[in-house]
């Protein structure tokens, strides 16, 4: 496998006296074919030497002896210079790729820790849509990290602790045999804490029993726990229909109620730095002077502890149990303030300075819903698990129209449905707000998992219907130097850079459009060339080509957490 960004940073780096490997980080994969192959952008070198950075460019333009196979052409472009690399050389890197599944062995992740806070919905509560984003970005990026060979923690931080479970355990005391909490535990419940809230409202005695039951559970008082532990019982096995039908996979569970013993030592530590004051009662941290105007609650007036808290119990776990590199959490961009609070007051735990740069907190935009039947009306909540379901329902009808003689439909149904639902809350960038509509999403000709997974499911019959594979050597590549595979195949040679980039912005959308991208590729690729020919060579050429897209097609849909169906 050759390494065009190392070969083009050797030839750079005889003319400019800068580290290789640091030049390599500059170099780019334009986005525009026009554009090169590679791009290496004189911007930032630009300040060292005090020149324009198009100067720069020209300058080494002129001293590149191109007498290598590799490199075919260079231009100045503005600031950059864009490199042409030799298309017989990179077809036949790209096909011995495949061939030799070099992206298997990918690793330039090992030796880090990453740790990933995902999902995590409260229990007794319907997990709901925004849950949903947080399951499908967290668990895309679970996987990519974990390609790249990343050893990598899926935790998810159940929110099962606070003071409404005190409120739920009084209601539940109260009315709980007029619920029918086994067969509809979190709507159930919900009613329940509707109720109580309401109660609480009126009637001063309530709340403070309320207050109460919080107070023993976290003494461990075996009443309140066992109606806890049932609470947490139920509400999983509910969520775990969701993660079922999605997919997911966590490595811990370790909820809220996990750090409750822990966190008497974080308000040591934080008592210890002197930053914890007074305030109505309650005790907080100031955050002014780190530009954060609204304090941190570390303890509420009535000595309960707080949401911050356990996050800050959580960190300290983290860093010492997973020596993490960097430590994700993903909510919507509500939970923004939070945790910018958190992380500033984490510095204050005495961590080393490693553990505090490792915080990353990834937002996400909200999910739309359209108005009718999936909009939350009073007390009737919409359920992610109905969701999945009806997309399942849609695709099958789809699909019966489609193709009535297809077998296994049910099987694909699922594939195509859930399929599209995962797409969808990842083709775009995560900070956008989503509209969940169920005909674009579930569109197969549109910029969706069904059009993904239409495509693949193309290539297969393609394989299957010449019934062999050829070898990489035994190709000749002249026969894929045409614009439509040469489109294909510089695609494929972005994969593990477009993984890459995933990783850096921890932005999954970057992977969802390259595979439609590929996918279109390979349409315009099918459209103009004839597969299966005459000419034994040119089809041998397009096979292999056909085969490749679909490794990668399947790859990076799975890394997506996508599933793909062999026909449809
Ligand atoms: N349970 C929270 C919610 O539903 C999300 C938790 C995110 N993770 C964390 N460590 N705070 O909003």
């Amino acid at each position: 496998m050759v390494n065009f960004k190392q070969e083009i940073a050797n030839v750079i780096g005889k003319i400019i006296n800068l580290d290789t490997k640091e030049l390599e980080s500059y170099i780019e994969i334009p986005k525009d074919v026009k554009n090169g192959d590679y791009a290496f952008p004189c911007f930032r070198l630009a300040k060292e030497l005090k020149k324009a950075p198009m100067q720069i460019a020209s300058e080494i333009k002129e001293k590149i002896e191109i007498n290598n196979e590799i490199i075919e052409k260079v231009e100045v472009l503005g600031g950059y210079l864009n490199f042409y690399i030799s298309k017989q050389l990179l077809t036949k890197d790209v096909l011995t790729q495949i061939e030799t599944e070099t992206y298997k062995k990918i690793k330039i992740g090992e030796g880090k820790n990453i740790v990933i806070d995902y999902s995590s919905p409260n229990i007794a509560k319907p997990f709901h849509i925004g849950h949903l984003r947080s399951t499908v970005i967290g668990g895309a990026l679970y996987n990519i990290y974990q390609f790249l060979g990343y050893h990598i923690t899926g935790v998810n931080h159940l929110g099962d602790y606070g003071t409404q479970f005190g409120k739920l355990i009084e209601g539940y005391k109260l009315w709980g045999e007029e619920y029918e909490i086994e067969k509809d535990p979190i709507n159930e419940l919900t009613k329940i804490y509707i109720r109580i809230n309401q109660a609480c409202k009126e009637d001063e005695d309530v709340l403070n029993r309320c207050r109460d039951n919080f107070k023993k559970l976290e003494e461990g008082d075996k009443y309140c726990t066992e109606i806890w532990e049932k609470f947490k019982n139920l509400s999983l096995k509910e969520f775990q229909k969701v993660y079922d039908l999605l997919g997911s996979h966590f490595d811990s569970w370790n909820g809220e109620a996990f750090y409750s013993d822990k966190m008497p030592e974080v308000i040591e530590i934080l008592e210890k730095t002197g930053k914890i004051i007074e305030s109505q009662g309650a005790r907080i941290i100031d955050l002014e002077e780190q530009g954060i105007n609204t304090p941190c609650i570390i303890e509420k007036s009535n000595g309960s502890t707080t949401y911050a808290t356990r996050d800050l119990a959580a960190i300290l776990y983290r860093a010492r149990t997973y020596d993490y590199d960097k430590s994700i959490y993903l909510t919507s961009y509500e939970q923004v303030l939070h945790f910018k609070q958190v992380f500033e007051v984490a510095k204050l735990l005495g961590l080393d300075e490693k553990y505090i740069k490792g915080l990353t907190h990834i937002s996400f935009g909200m999910v739309l819903l359209p108005t009718g039947k999936m909009s939350t009306r009073e007390g009737n909540i919409i359920k992610l698990e109905e969701l999945l379901e009806e997309a399942v329902q849609r695709a099958e009808k789809i699909i019966e129209e489609k193709s009535p003689d297809l077998e296994n439909k049910k099987e694909v149904a699922k594939k195509v449905g859930i399929g599209a639902v995962i797409f969808n809350d990842l083709a775009n960038s995560r900070i956008k707000d989503e509209i969940f509509d169920w005909n674009q999403i579930l569109n197969f000709q549109g910029e969706t998992g069904p059009y993904i997974q239409y495509t693949y499911v193309r290539t297969k019959s393609v394989l299957e219907k010449v019934g062999y594979l050829p070898k990489v050597e035994e190709i000749k590549i002249e026969n894929l130097l045409d614009e439509y595979s040469q489109n294909v195949i510089k695609i494929i040679d972005s994969f593990q850079d477009t993984l890459v980039q995933v990783t850096k912005k921890d932005e999954p959308s970057i992977l969802a459009r390259y595979l439609i991208d590929l996918a279109k590729a390979f349409s315009s690729f099918y459209n103009e060339n004839k597969i299966m020919t005459e000419e034994k060579e040119v089809q041998d050429a397009r096979i292999y080509l056909t085969y490749s897209v679909s490794k990668i097609l399947e790859i990076g849909a799975r890394l997506l957490g996508m599933e793909m169906p062999d026909k449809m």
